[in-house]
């Protein structure tokens, strides 16, 4: 009985935490799976979201303490208004003016992702940011500097002493888990596109139609309510890889030029596009799977069939799909005043 008693609490509890757009209007920083999205991948067993641990992570994640000059911050390459991606660099820029190797991409469910940077190089989110602080063309910081300018700071160790408990002083650790506490709430699940799948609103015939073409036409890559099926693959923009991608990390040749398939919620306003941002328009992108997919060794077979390159599309069905694409974009993500 005690034990059918538990089952049902348990059941119920669960049923609470599944909200359709990831927001509980009654405590906006619990974090709440959306009733249409898969399981995180999130350990929220070792570091569950609080709102004071998640109010430390967006001060840290906006503070440019974490840079060698104090001049670049987390928020500097992923800005808010465009989903925490860079709208101004195609290539990011760091401390010194440096150029990096790379297109910083959004930060929306990462809650949700397995790996993450353009390589797959990061294998949990808590490990992620000290690829940035620790890069020369970044942050060109170190761990051990950054955590001794906290805990010399005003108010951090105060903070830390809130979110924490008492603690003897703020290590890198601590400072990562409030890093992830902020990343993990920004989930973006309420597009235009969440309340037709939802059944709570339209979309237009047009948009209809580009979703269609999308499902046959790009979704065995940008799959499920991700937009991403989390793995990698070359989609025929190069044929000499300057960035190796995939292969960086797995050494391995049938990985050169492979790349993580970007989730591509938001993606009409993250541009510029591709791991190198070599475009700046969805038009531009549709145009290089219609007709500029180049022949390498590693290309996707979904990008070489029946003899041809590239993806069979008109004109008018690369527009139909950019419509559709449009539908991805979550407003109340990109103006949601906690974030
Ligand atoms: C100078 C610009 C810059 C700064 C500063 C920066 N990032 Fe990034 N970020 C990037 C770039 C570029 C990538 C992609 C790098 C790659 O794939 O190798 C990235 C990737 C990421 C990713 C992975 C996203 C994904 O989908 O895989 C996360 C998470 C992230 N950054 C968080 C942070 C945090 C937290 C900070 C602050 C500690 C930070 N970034 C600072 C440019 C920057
Ligand atoms: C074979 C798998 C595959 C297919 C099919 C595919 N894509 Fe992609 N897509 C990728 C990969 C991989 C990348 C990242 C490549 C890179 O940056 O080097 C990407 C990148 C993109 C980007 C850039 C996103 C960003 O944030 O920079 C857009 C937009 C996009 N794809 C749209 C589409 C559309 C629309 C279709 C169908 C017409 C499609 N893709 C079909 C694998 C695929």
């Amino acid at each position: 009985m005690k034990q059918t008693i538990l089952f049902v609490l348990v059941i119920l509890m669960g049923l609470a935490c599944q909200k359709d757009d990831g927001n509980d209007p009654e405590n906006p920083y619990q974090f709440v799976r959306p009733s249409h999205f898969p399981e995180p991948t999130y350990t929220f067993e070792n570091n569950p979201v609080t709102e004071n641990g998640f109010k430390l992570g967006k001060k840290i994640f906006n503070d440019p303490i974490l840079s060698i000059d104090n001049s670049i911050a987390c928020s500097s390459c992923h800005v808010k208004s465009v989903a925490f991606a860079d709208p101004q660099h195609r290539l990011s820029l760091g401390v010194f003016e440096r150029v990096g190797i790379r297109n910083a991409p959004g930060i929306a469910n990462m809650a949700f992702m397995k790996e993450f940077l353009w390589d797959g190089g990061g294998i949990h989110l808590d490990f992620v940011p000290p690829n940035a602080i620790e890069n020369p063309v970044e942050m060109n910081e170190t761990l051990a500097h950054v955590v001794q300018k906290l805990n010399a700071h005003s108010e951090y160790p105060d903070l830390f002493q809130e979110v924490f408990g008492p603690i003897d002083s703020i290590n890198a650790p601590l400072m990562l888990y409030a890093l992830s506490q902020y990343m993990n709430l920004l989930v973006s699940a309420n597009s235009a596109y969440d309340q037709f799948y939802l059944g709570k609103g339209s979309l237009t015939a047009n948009q209809q139609k580009g979703m269609k073409l999308f499902e046959e036409k790009c979704a065995s890559c940008h799959s499920g309510v991700l937009f991403t099926n989390q793995d990698y693959r070359n989609n025929g923009l190069d044929t000499v890889f300057m960035d190796e991608g995939r292969a960086r990390i797995t050494e391995w040749d049938g990985d050169l030029g492979k790349f993580k398939v970007p989730s591509l919620r938001n993606v009409a306003i993250t541009a510029p596009y591709m791991h190198d941002g070599r475009f700046n328009t969805l038009e531009e992108v549709l145009d290089h799977y219609a007709q500029g997919v180049i022949m390498s060794p590693t290309l996707a077979s979904e990008l070489q069939q029946n003899n041809k390159l590239g993806i069979d599309l008109t004109t008018d069905e690369q527009q139909l799909i950019i419509e559709f694409l449009q539908t991805l974009t979550d407003w109340e993500f990109i103006s949601n005043p906690i974030f």
